[in-house]
């Protein structure tokens, strides 16, 4: 995930992230209620960018979240946006490489960061190792684009969304089905699921795109796709939607690693 972004690219990624974390809190939630993250004294957030997901855990616990990024801007916005969290603490630091020592939380969990690490089992082990026995690893949501159902479909834009434009840039589109590897890997007790609740409606799947519509244009753009070949694609795409027989789905998985005694 590139650290050198533009002002504007960096409002922008704030933005979005904000956009996920409100869109994809139906997915988290039962989740953490799942790991039992209300009754803990200390949780490790792993890549916690703009503090968006970091305020909802701090809001599902009685302990403290100690949230840590390795992109110093990520660290200053989410010290903005959580500067009214009393149990919240930020900090900078490489999730390959955690700044803590063995056994320190009872909690160690990450929100759509292994998709985006070099190395997403170094990433995995350390949390294992940084957790207290019988204490548990979560990955809240790690989604599968490789894994993607839509009807109608389209040729020449559906490649690019499952998978072409997460490779080109730097992620694994097929994160997913890797966590059940990934967190046995680490030598973790693993139960592994699907988060989505439900596939969402033509009106849902409209409003989202057209909240970021700018973000997939680019995506296209940089795909290689002119301006006319884009438009006729969205003219078809919208026309799905307001005919009201568009469907979406990708499935976004979760796992919960209990580290054994
Ligand atoms: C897609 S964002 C998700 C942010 C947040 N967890 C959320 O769901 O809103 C991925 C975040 O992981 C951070 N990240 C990626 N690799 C990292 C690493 N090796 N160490 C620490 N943070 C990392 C990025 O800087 C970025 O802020």
């Amino acid at each position: 995930m590139p650290h050198n972004r533009t002002k504007d690219e960096l409002g922008h990624f704030i933005k979005k992230l904000e956009q996920q974390a409100l869109e994809t809190a139906e997915e988290r939630h039962p989740i953490y209620i799942k790991a039992g993250l209300k009754d803990v004294e200390l949780i490790l957030d792993v890549g916690c960018g703009s503090g968006a997901v970091t305020k909802d855990l701090a809001a599902h616990t009685n302990g403290t979240v100690i949230a840590l990024d390795d992109s110093p801007d990520m660290v200053d916005t989410a010290k903005k946006i959580l500067h009214d969290s009393k149990n919240v603490q930020i900090c900078t630091g490489d999730a390959h490489n955690l700044p803590f020592k063995d056994s320190t939380f009872d909690v160690a969990i990450c929100n759509l960061v292994l998709m985006w690490s070099a190395d997403p089992q170094a990433v995995v082990n350390e949390m294992a190792r940084v957790v207290k026995a019988g204490g548990k690893v979560v990955a809240s949501l790690e989604p599968d684009f490789g894994g993607k159902i839509h009807w109608p479909e389209n040729s020449r834009v559906d490649p690019i969304f499952a998978g072409e434009a997460i490779r080109r840039r730097g992620g694994d589109p097929h994160i997913g089905r890797k966590l059940r590897a990934l967190f046995v890997g680490a030598g973790l007790e693993a139960e592994v699921g699907i988060g989505n609740q439900r596939i969402w409606s033509c009106e849902e799947d409209k409003a989202s795109y057209m909240r970021s519509r700018d973000f997939y244009w680019n995506v296209l753009r940089k795909a290689g796709m002119d301006d006319s070949e884009i438009r006729e694609w969205e003219e078809e795409y919208l026309k799905s939607l307001d005919d009201g027989i568009q469907l979406n789905f990708f499935p976004q998985f979760y796992a919960i690693g209990t580290k054994i005694e």
